[in-house]
């Protein structure tokens, strides 16, 4: 137990962030009620938030610091993942929120923000240390970071007495060369130790498990390679359409939007080799240096190695579901992708000829994330008909829901035959650690102001997505759209991603 402060008894394992004071731009958003101040109340309630640290909301709306406390305790009922929120708690936290009204392109707000984060410093002790959490529209990035940097809110990189920090929200930008303009515009004012790119992939429990799968356990890196593994699937589906968010949507489109981020978060964990430490700079070495070994897709071979699709209409559980240029914001005519999955192959020692096969998709079957590693077939089939009938092995992560893995293995089947049956291992973390995981943002605002930037992406690996992933989308757009809409909602996705993997000789699992 740490003996100075005994109401931290139990928590020893859990870490504590420094006083901060936390300004989220964009504050009468989404983001900021459904998931930034439901985790900040949780940190604060599970005693990883420093006592005195505050938080302020900053956005175009008038309101005053009551309104914005009572729309945030609202949205914290709804959204907090331990509910009920206990009252008491609650008013515990809200003494700490605040509001400042202003554009971000208004030097008379952020000089009121400095005002208030002045009086903070005086008041809670957050000593100057600084996390400005852009959850807006990636155009306003460059605009909000000039704006702090005169108002003289950015601090020196080396101060060791206090510290800025810049979390930015994705998309980081809209193809390579936005991301670079935009990449370019935070550099003006700020150092790439001091900006944070979030993807709250990376803040999932079962994400972080892919490293303590990997590299805390001997028997299984040995076996991560070509000689061992047919081929790799990494999908990301989803049962929800686009919840609303039309006019978001319309402008980014199922690659964009979780291709070039989350599902490459999860193709770098997955491909990487062992780094040789466990800080930020070493595991993100590692990282970069997979997308830097993807073939890049020549543009001749773009069509047979992705498949796009989009929802026309369906049933889920007997309910009718509208198509997705049904969906308000969206034009009639869209040519916006819902689905996309790619043939994926990895130029290094480890990873030549083993296709890794990935795809994403809104209005699925089912909701489910996860990672299939596929193993080679065995040589030779000593058992006779039943064995053959059995699938080779196959290890899968299961990224959520029901967060696990389970390794698929060949067992005799009780009896007075020699009869070969497919089973499985499993490990299930309800099950196993009994208690509900934080939400991934809890985790990386906490990493972010401990200054841990692991879980973070780099500038090179986002630019090194965006370098692979522009070709494609420059030569869709290109194309007509093939024959959208081009699958039911409620289904697995367009017949083309069947063909993708069938042309290979392999099939989709169905999660
Ligand atoms: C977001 C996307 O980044 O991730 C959404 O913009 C998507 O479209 C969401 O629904 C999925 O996140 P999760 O954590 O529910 O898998």
């Amino acid at each position: 137990m740490n003996p100075l402060n005994p109401l931290r008894a139990g928590l020893d394992d859990e870490r504590l962030a420094p006083p901060c004071a936390i300004v989220i731009f964009g504050a009468s958003g989404d983001l900021t009620r459904r998931k930034l101040v439901p985790a900040l109340y949780h940190l604060q309630i599970s005693r990883m938030l420093a006592p005195g640290s505050a938080i302020v909301g900053f956005a175009r709306k008038s309101a005053t610091d009551a309104e914005f406390r009572e729309e945030q305790r609202e949205a914290t009922m709804q959204h907090a993942r331990s509910k009920p929120v206990d009252p008491e708690s609650w008013s515990t936290f809200e003494s700490s929120l605040f509001y400042v009204q202003g554009a971000f392109d208004d030097a008379s707000g952020f000089e009121r923000l400095k005002s208030q984060l002045e009086r903070i410093d005086a008041t809670h002790g957050t000593r100057g240390n600084r996390l400005f959490y852009l959850a807006t529209p990636p155009e306003f990035f460059g605009p909000i970071s000039r704006m702090l940097a005169s108002a003289g809110l950015i601090g020196d990189p080396t101060d060791s007495a206090s510290f800025t920090r810049v979390i930015v929200e994705k998309p980081f930008g809209h193809d390579l060369e936005s991301s670079r303009v935009l990449d370019r515009a935070l550099h003006e004012v700020l150092h790439e130790s001091q900006i944070y790119r979030i993807d709250h992939y990376l803040g999932k429990e079962a994400v972080q498990n892919l490293l303590a799968f990997r590299f805390g356990n001997a028997i299984f890196e040995p076996l991560w390679r070509r000689e061992n593994i047919d081929h790799v699937q990494i999908t990301v589906a989803e049962e929800i359409g686009i919840e609303g968010r039309g006019k978001f949507y319309e402008g980014a489109g199922a690659t964009r939007d979780i291709i070039q981020n989350h599902l490459f978060q999860l193709l770098m964990l997955v491909a990487m080799e062992p780094p040789s430490a466990f800080d930020a700079d070493s595991v993100r070495d590692e990282k970069v240096k997979v997308l830097r070994a993807l073939r890049p897709m020549a543009r001749e071979r773009i069509s047979e190695l992705t498949a796009r699709g989009q929802y026309g209409r369906g049933t889920l559980g007997g309910a009718p579901l509208t198509a997705y240029r049904e969906e308000p914001d969206v034009n009639p005519d869209s040519r916006t992708e819902t689905f996309a999955a790619m043939r994926i192959d990895i130029d290094n020692w480890r990873w030549q000829g083993v296709p890794f096969y990935i795809r994403t998709g809104k209005r699925l079957t089912r909701r489910v994330s996860e990672v299939a590693v596929r193993f080679k077939a065995i040589p030779v089939a000593l058992f006779g008909r039943s064995q053959a009938e059995t699938a080779p092995n196959e290890l899968v992560l299961r990224i959520q829901p029901d967060e696990g893995i389970t390794l698929r293995v060949a067992a005799k089947q009780p009896g007075s035959r020699m009869l070969l049956r497919d089973v499985n291992m499993d490990f299930r973390y309800g099950t196993t650690w009994g208690r509900t995981s934080a939400d991934a943002y809890e985790r990386l605002i906490l990493d972010a102001l401990l200054g841990d930037a692991t879980l973070f992406a780099r500038n090179d690996e986002v630019d090194e997505s965006w370098r692979y992933i522009t070709p494609i989308l420059e030569y869709w757009q290109e194309m007509p759209a093939p024959g959208f809409p081009n699958y039911s909602s409620g289904t697995w996705g367009p017949a083309a991603a069947e063909a993708l993997v069938e042309r290979d000789g392999r099939r989709w699992r169905r999660p």
